[in-house]
């Protein structure tokens, strides 16, 4: 009688969040049964290699080695990609939220398989993706099974993205050869590695405490210095972000902005959504592991920019770039935001942090709905639709992604856990 109370009380309060909350066990159930249908479809198409087998560096035997991570609407298929490709980490990922969201040990099971499937990731330095593709997989497995068996490959990884870093420019280069002498190419998405820096800083080789650093605090060096280059760099005065930057190498004109191209963005002069979505994201994630004022400000300033723009949909899903209104829905950058809100709202105290939290929720309910989420058997069994992978190539547009699939997770994660008694 008292919970029923209290309960009314709260959706009294706030409906919105009680009408999400209300959704979460049937949401987390279906996708339970959409990622038992993909992984089911998957598995007969993996190769047949050994787990965890060592690679040498600079080689990738593994090619073959086969991850979900989408669909071609025209032939009805998984789409099936090799482990290297950026987004190998998110279905293993994604398995991990369901266990963790259902408890149920089908997923720990097969999240397992699945993460050490990829597990060659950590020696490769020819992009700067090993970040999230290890986080997400191996972070996840690391934090629900409460191991550390995983620490050492993990580590392997950061030392294995800082070779990226350029101290002279004090950013990590995104894309590119690491020696590549004409261009230094930098995108807001390389802020989603610097979580894996992050927490290599606190778990790799300390010092002896007599005034040597031990090599682990030089992966935090790594990270503040790209967030702080890349907010004085990749955002307009008004927090929109450009795509990409060409970073200058040339002895003079050292670590100035000698291009900026347009990437995945509809032009250089308008926010690509999801690129505004990994900013919004990591930025707040550099708050929370650093403290650092300035990117608790920057965090609220990209967000700003994205919750206020006049061409925000009225449900909180942005088109795939800000200046392309009417045009196609990113769902992904719509997760990837909720989920950042989410955190940020937990940083920020009054009427803001609740305004954050309040448009995750929007976000939330409307990913949640018939609109974006899938019904059994469509949409190759992922859970969100109308996601834009990567407009201008012609490449992934108005389809799943599985990285939309990850943060959405995450976010009804998130938002289950700031709920009162859980
Ligand atoms: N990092 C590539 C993308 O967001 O499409």
């Amino acid at each position: 009688m008292l919970l029923a109370s209290v309960l009314i009380a709260a959706a009294l309060a706030n409906p919105q969040e009680a009408k999400l909350q209300a959704l979460l066990p049937e949401v987390f159930a279906k996708s339970a049964a959409h990622y038992r249908a993909i992984d089911a479809a998957a598995t007969p198409l993996m190769d047949k290699g050994d787990v965890m087998e060592a690679v040498p560096h600079g080689d990738k035997p593994h090619g073959e080695r086969r991850v979900p991570h989408g669909w071609n609407a025209k032939t009805g298929k998984l789409d099936m990609r090799s482990i290297y490709w950026w987004t190998s980490g998110h279905f293993p990922g994604s398995l991990w939220y369901l266990y963790e969201a259902t408890g149920d040990g089908f997923f720990k099971d097969r999240a397992t398989v699945w993460t050490e499937f990829i597990a060659p990731n950590s020696k490769v330095s020819d992009n700067h993706d090993v970040g999230f593709i290890m986080y997400c997989s191996f972070g996840n497995a690391r934090r629900l099974l409460n191991t550390g068996k995983y620490d050492a490959l993990l580590l392997e990884t950061a030392e294995s993205l800082s070779k990226r870093f350029s101290p002279d420019l004090g950013v990590i280069r995104s894309w590119g050869a690491i020696d590549e002498k004409d261009n230094f190419l930098v995108i807001p998405d390389n802020m989603m590695n610097l979580e894996l820096l992050e927490w290599a800083a606190k778990n790799g080789e300390r010092g002896t405490g007599n005034g040597e650093r031990g090599n682990a605090k030089r992966f935090d060096d790594i990270a503040r210095s790209h967030s702080v280059k890349t907010m004085e760099h990749h955002f307009r005065a008004d927090g929109g972000t450009y795509h990409v930057l060409n970073y200058d190498q040339r002895p003079g004109f050292l670590g100035a902005v000698q291009e900026i191209r347009r990437g995945q963005g509809l032009s250089c002069e308008t926010a690509w959504s999801r690129g505004q979505s990994w900013a919004i994201y990591g930025y707040t994630m550099m708050y929370r592991e650093t403290k650092e004022p300035a990117f608790l400000e920057f965090a609220q300033k990209v967000s700003d920019f994205a919750m206020n723009h006049p061409n925000m949909p009225a449900d909180g899903v942005p088109y795939w770039d800000f200046g392309a209104p009417g045009e196609e829905r990113d769902s992904s950058a719509a997760s990837i935001m909720a989920s950042g809100l989410l955190e940020l709202s937990t940083f920020v105290p009054g009427d803001k942090g609740a305004k954050y939290r309040a448009f995750a929720v929007k976000q939330l309910l409307s990913l949640c709905s018939d609109e974006y989420f899938a019904k059994p058997g469509e949409n190759g069994d992922w859970l969100l639709k109308h996601g834009v992978g990567h407009k201008p190539a012609g490449s992934e547009i108005d389809t799943p992604l599985d990285y939309g699939d990850y943060y959405f997770l995450e976010a009804l994660l998130r938002f289950r856990a700031l709920q009162p008694g859980s």
